[in-house]
């Protein structure tokens, strides 16, 4: 019986994760899982467990031969990187919920777990509570996976729901989402939009085997997102989510991205409020699938580091499929977007970039239109971002088919150009 394994488990960080993890491995005796020590950074922390648990020498737990795993649930990037590379080097199995981490370490992770055979999980680091990761993985074919949609920052969506359903200012909102220990430590991560892209790219990976880099992806947050968005949303029944997006589209190629959208009200994504996070998978014959969850927090986070633990007592690992498929998923940029975009001053809106602006409102003082923008134009142009401008994606945003020659004529026409 596989499953008779024991697990003893060196952690690093006793944070909002590390101590809820702690904590559920007390609650949970059948595992066969022990923590032995917990590295941290500052000793003269008041921790609550004992004493004699916690080193500051990460070696205690990377040269200890009969820690089998290791944990790691800390803020840093690199040093993260340096303490999970090591400790599969020197045969252990790894856990991870560092987002950030993987993401930018990516192809360096998939080659060290080549050459060392031993297995890193990171079910924690998207999505939290929800187990999308060895979803994919395991039950959705590259062929068959159409499109994902998915809400992957509960910080953010804690922020629109206080600020759009309780009336909240943002940095009260943001304050909660601190307080309850959904942000990062840096905020800025959540809400420019940066964890939700790391989140993304590792969804990729493991949707369509594409090993993306932080700059292949265009994204933002909603920082930019101005209290008038809402009042526009709301006379078309719309609120607004942070959505990060990828979708097969008919030349096979993937479009991904993550940016605010305005989300109709018989949306799947729509009944995600809070720190939930929800994930929509459209595949080709079982149609639409939706996977909905906690994703932030000490508890719903632990519980899927828990899980990752468990799955290691049968040896389990990424077999990562998909990127050895024949022929490999490819990003691409060549598609359009429908985009509604909010400003003070139409000076800082580059109207030359729209192959099609549908709407014009200039009569109050926070100004709009609705417009089709290609994205490859809108990831290498910054005024959107800029001077007050907010961008927000209209429900059903990829417009793949574009005639140019009748959307020229179109804008002219509307333009008062009499056509012969
Ligand atoms: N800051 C992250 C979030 C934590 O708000 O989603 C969970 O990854």
């Amino acid at each position: 019986m596989g499953n008779d394994k024991q697990l003893i488990i060196g952690l690093f960080g006793f944070g909002v994760v590390g101590e809820g993890l702690y904590r559920i491995l007390n609650q949970t005796p059948t595992l066969n899982a022990s923590i032995k020590k917990v590295c941290i950074k500052n000793p003269n922390k008041k921790r609550n467990a004992p004493a004699s648990l916690f080193t500051t020498n990460a070696d205690e737990i990377l040269n200890d031969p009969e820690i089998n795993v290791v944990v790691e649930v800390i803020n840093e990037t690199d040093a993260a990187f340096r303490i999970v590379s090591t400790a599969l080097r020197n045969g252990k199995d790894a856990v991870s919920a560092n987002k950030k981490m993987i993401a930018t370490y990516l192809p360096e992770l998939l080659t060290i777990q080549q050459e060392t055979g031993r297995s890193l999980l990171y079910e924690a680091s998207a999505c939290a509570s929800i187990p999308i990761i060895r979803n994919l993985e395991e039950y959705y074919d590259n062929d068959l996976l159409q499109g994902l949609t998915a809400i992957v920052n509960g910080s953010t969506n804690y922020i629109l729901t206080k600020m759009f359903d309780e009336q909240l200012g943002f940095k009260d909102a943001l304050l909660q989402a601190q307080q309850l220990g959904f942000a990062e430590a840096d905020p800025s991560l959540d809400i420019e939009g940066w964890d939700a892209l790391y989140k993304w790219i590792i969804l990729l990976l493991h949707a369509y085997g594409i090993v993306a880099k932080p700059e292949d992806i265009l994204f933002t947050g909603i920082h930019q997102i101005h209290n008038n968005d809402a009042v526009v949303g709301r006379e078309k029944q719309y609120e607004i989510r942070l959505i990060a997006q990828a979708k097969k589209l008919k030349t096979g190629k993937i479009a991904a991205f993550v940016l605010p959208q305005f989300v109709k009200p018989n949306e799947h994504l729509r009944f995600v409020k809070n720190e939930y996070n929800g994930t929509v998978l459209e595949s080709s014959f079982s149609d639409k699938q939706f996977f909905y969850g906690k994703g932030a927090g000490s508890f719903p986070t632990a519980s899927a580091v828990l899980s990752d633990l468990s799955a290691l007592r049968y040896d389990y690992h990424y077999e990562h499929k998909k990127l050895r498929y024949q022929k490999p998923a490819e990003l691409t940029d060549d598609f359009y977007l429908k985009v509604y975009v909010s400003f003070d001053d139409w000076n800082y809106i580059e109207k030359n970039d729209f192959l099609w602006i549908e709407e014009w409102h200039a009569e109050n003082e926070r100004k709009y239109l609705v417009g089709v923008i290609h994205a490859e134009r809108l990831k290498n142009k910054t005024w959107w971002r800029e001077n007050g401008n907010s961008l927000i994606l209209t429900p059903d945003a990829i417009v793949e088919d574009v005639d140019i020659r009748n959307l020229k004529k179109k804008s002219l026409e509307l333009a008062g150009v009499q056509l012969g």
